[in-house]
Order: structure tokens, then sequence, then C-alpha cells
């Protein structure tokens, strides 16, 4: 039997708010990889279909909704009963990430999510225009809220595989660039420096590609929505605006894109969701292939991260940066099918665990391109097969998310005054040395192929071949 290393103490109560195919994921690495007293253990779902794992651990479940009336007389006693630093793994939808977070801060409680998440409602609030509706104005209200209470109990905000891991892997993926392109530098330590470095090694963009290749046993049938993780969360972020860091190279701007007043300004939004708007990108596995531009707060914070500002405070140089996810077939042909009904969700969902997957990886990672070497994907190429062996109650997807939250939570534990942080901040080195263990292959990858590959075609096309990494060639128009 394998022996897991136990990475810390957890000294005051756990409270896991969501008990979905991530938060099934995550507790058994709880389990593995922390000390912890399992009877104050809580977990908060409004729905107990799962409820069994937790009866037979021993663990507490409360049946409920963390609601905006509810959520400080709910979780506050919870999270400090017994003394000992709380620690609280929000792992739902529909809760708001940045109340929770503060909440958890004022109370001396550890922090983590996956997601910057709003209260029920806001995805689909018609009064609100798409700029409300953006990732960038929910990042703006975490950022806004460091601002305003600099340091402190330690938040991870965005912690799952992307937003989360794949920051790790951008800087990963830009160390190895500079080696093989002979840069010297030494390891940054400092945003500036790091920022600088992606500026000298000369990578125009980076995409999050992801190739989901997953194939359950049986097909999916019609009017049922069908993915390899939460449905719910992805509609929700689907049919928010297409969003994307917005780079310095980019001369062009499709004609409904919009830029921020306020902000960091880091990122631009198109006027169409992101769950319908696609983008040709690159895996290794995929090779060429169409990824939708789903929007990510990764897409944001990495574009902001790596910003070089001249003395006036100006942005010099910035990376485009955007998701581009082909998600596993079943969700493809679920979007067409949505996206065929105006947008209107099927009335049915399904989400695929372990049992049913018959083969597939989940290939995610960090295309950084437009350098000397053209473009390097670096990431996880994690099978299901690999996944079942090595930790129960998810697919290949829900490891890479679950395995983040556990490096997370490790980082957070080993830094607990770190304040509010973003996956950008961490330290990346400890983060993947706690992770890889549950990523299956991790390997890096360079590709000759362009955006302006094998076009035009048949027919004429409005591209920019000056330069193949321009979005106006990567956007599908
Ligand atoms: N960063 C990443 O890589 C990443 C990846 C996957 C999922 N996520 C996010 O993680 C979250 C969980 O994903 P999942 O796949 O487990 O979703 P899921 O849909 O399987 O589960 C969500 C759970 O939250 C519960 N829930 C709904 N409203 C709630 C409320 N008000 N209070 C408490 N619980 C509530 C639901 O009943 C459900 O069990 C989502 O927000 C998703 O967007 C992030």
């Amino acid at each position: 039997m394998t022996t897991w290393p136990v990475h810390g103490r957890i000294s005051g109560p756990i409270v896991m708010i969501g008990f979905g195919s991530i938060g099934r994921g995550t507790l058994p690495l709880i389990e593995r990889h922390f000390e912890f007293d399992r009877s104050r253990v809580t977990v908060i779902d409004p729905v107990d279909e799962d409820r069994a794992l937790l009866d037979e651990r021993g663990i507490a479940f409360v049946q409920q909704a963390v609601t905006q009336a509810n959520y400080r007389d709910l979780l506050a006693p919870l999270l400090t009963q017994g003394g000992g630093q709380g620690f609280c793994v929000n792992l739902s939808v529909d809760t708001s990430s940045l109340a929770i977070m503060e909440l958890c801060r004022e109370i001396g409680a550890l922090y983590i999510d996956t997601v910057v998440e709003p209260w029920a409602g806001f995805y689909f609030d018609r009064s609100a225009g798409p700029e409300k509706r953006t990732n960038y104005a929910l990042r703006e209200t975490v950022m806004e809220a460091r601002r305003r209470n600099p340091g402190g109990t330690t938040a991870v905000s965005t912690c799952g595989a992307n937003p989360g891991m794949v920051s790790w892997f951008v800087k990963q993926g830009l160390l190895d660039l500079a080696r093989d392109l002979a840069i010297p530098h030494d390891e940054p330590r400092t945003r500036e420096g790091w920022a600088a470095l992606m500026q000298r090694v000369g990578v125009k963009g980076i995409h999050i590609a992801e190739r989901d290749t997953q194939r359950a046993r049986n097909p999916k049938p019609p009017r049922v929505f069908v993915n390899t993780w939460s449905v719910e969360g992805f509609v929700s972020e689907g049919l928010q605006p297409a969003e994307l860091g917005w780079g310095s190279f980019e001369p062009w701007m499709p004609e409904n894109g919009r830029e921020h007043e306020a902000g960091c300004q880091a990122a631009i939004y198109l006027l169409q969701p992101g769950a319908n708007t696609r983008v040709r990108s690159w895996t290794p596995t995929a090779q060429a292939q169409f990824g939708f531009l789903v929007t990510h707060n990764e897409s944001i914070s990495i574009a902001d991260y790596y910003t070089v500002r001249d003395e006036a405070g100006r942005a010099v140089y910035r990376p485009t940066c955007h998701y581009a996810y082909h998600p596993c077939d079943d969700a493809v042909l679920s979007l067409h099918e949505m996206f065929g009904q105006a947008g209107e969700m099927q009335p049915d969902w399904h989400i695929l665990d372990e049992t049913e997957i018959v083969d597939g990886i989940d290939e995610l990672g960090v295309l950084l391109y437009g350098h000397g070497r053209n473009a390097y994907w670096y990431g996880s190429q994690l099978s299901i097969e690999e996944t079942r062996r090595i930790a129960p109650y998810q697919n290949a997807t829900g490891l890479q998310v679950s395995s983040a939250v556990l490096a997370g939570m490790v980082w957070a534990l080993e830094n607990p005054e770190a304040g509010i942080v973003e996956a950008d901040e961490m330290d990346f080195r400890r983060c993947l040395e706690v992770q890889m263990p549950y990523l299956g292959p991790v390997n890096g990858f360079y590709t000759d192929w362009t955006p302006l590959s094998e076009r035009p075609g048949l027919f004429p096309e409005d591209i920019d071949e000056s330069d193949p990494w321009q979005f106006r060639n990567i956007l599908v128009r």
C-alpha cells in the first residue's frame, strides 16, 4: 500500500461548502494528507445525494444552502467552535466567494476556493449589462477587498486546476523556455522579476490549452447537458461574456470587443458568450484544435501578473492570455444543443463519474507562444485509468482540480498570514511538489503549428500574415 505524505496539521474545524464532483474528490485527499480531528469536520450542501460517503466516515453533514441571509450565522460558529485555526474549503456554486472569504478573515479562519463565485442569480441577471457579468468585475471585487484590508489571515482565491495550477505551469514553462532559448537568468523572486523574464523570453501570449478526451460508456441522451465537472458551473461561466487578458502585441480588436474603464485594465471582453466563441489552439494529443474562449479568472490574473510597466505606470508589455477549452465530446454536443436553443439550458444534466468513463485523458496545460521557438505547451496528461488507481470518487478532470485544492491548502497552512492571494503569487515549486503525484505525465512539447497553418484554405480569409500569433488569426470568425 502506498504511504502518503502528511503535509501538515489543521488545528481547528474544517468546513467544506459544496459536496459535488470536486468536494467529493477533495475530501479523500484531505484525509490522506493532513492531520485533523475528524469529529470537527462539517460538510454543507443543500443536496444529500452523496451523504453515505460522509456517514460512513462519521463526518457531520448540514443539508442547507449557504445564502447571503444565513452565511454568517451558519459558518462563524462552525469555523470557530473548539479552538484552533479553522479552515473553510469552498467548493460550491452560488455562494459569494468574497463574502465568505471576508468572514473567514474576520474570524481568523483559513480559506480557499476555486472560482470567484457570486451569490445565486448573478450570472443570469438580464438587468445587469454584460460588463457587470464579467469575471473581470468579480475579480476586481476581490482585489478591492485586498487593497482595503491588506495582509492578515490567508485566503487563497481561485485555486483549482484552472484557475489555479495552470499559473504554476506558466512559471515552469517560462523557465523551460528561458533555458532552451539560452537566455541567461536567475529564477525570479518577485512579480516584477517574473514579468520581466516573460518579456525577455519574448512570449506574446498564453493559451490555457485543454483537451478532454474522456468518453462515457453510454452516448449523450438528447436534452441532457453532460460534462466531466460541474454542469451548473460550466453553463454559468459559458454564458458570461468571452474574456481575455489583452496583450501589448494586439493591434486589432474584434468589433464587439470592449475595454474596462476601471480596474487593472489587463483584460477585455466580447459581447458574446464564451462557450459560443471558438479559438484556434493546440495541445499535444489533439494537435491543432478549436477550443472555446470561456472566461476564467486566470486569463485576467496571468495577464495582470506579467504586465511590465514603465516609470509612469504605463503598461509596456503584457502577454495575451485566454482559455482555449475543448471539453469532453459530450459537453461539446451539449453546448451545441444548448446554443441551438438560444442558450436555454437543457432540462436535465449529468456529470460523468469515474465508473462510467471508458477511456480518455484530461490534457490541461499552458501554450506559451510567439517566442523564438514558436510555441511550447507544458501540462498534465492525466488519464481516467491512472485517476482510478490513485484517488477515489473522481474522474481525471476532478483530480486535477482537487489536487490543486490540496496544494493550495498546504501552502495556506505554511503561509497563514499572507492575506488574499491568487495562484500566481504562491510558491509554484512547493505547490507543484504537493500536486505532482496526482497529475499523471507532466511534460513539455514544442510545436511548429501556428494559427495560420494551412490557411487560407479554399476561401479567402481576413488574416494578418505579418504575425501568425495575432488574436485576429486565433479567433474563429
Ligand atoms: N478552478 C477550477 O479548476 C475548477 C474546476 C472545476 C470546478 N470548479 C468550481 O468548483 C465549484 C464546484 O464544482 P463541482 O464540479 O464540484 O460542482 P458540482 O455542481 O458538482 O457541485 C456543486 C455543489 O454545490 C452545492 N451547492 C449549490 N448551492 C449551494 C449553496 N448555496 N450552498 C452550499 N452548497 C451549494 C450543490 O448542491 C452541489 O453539490 C464550482 O464553482 C466550479 O465552477 C473550479
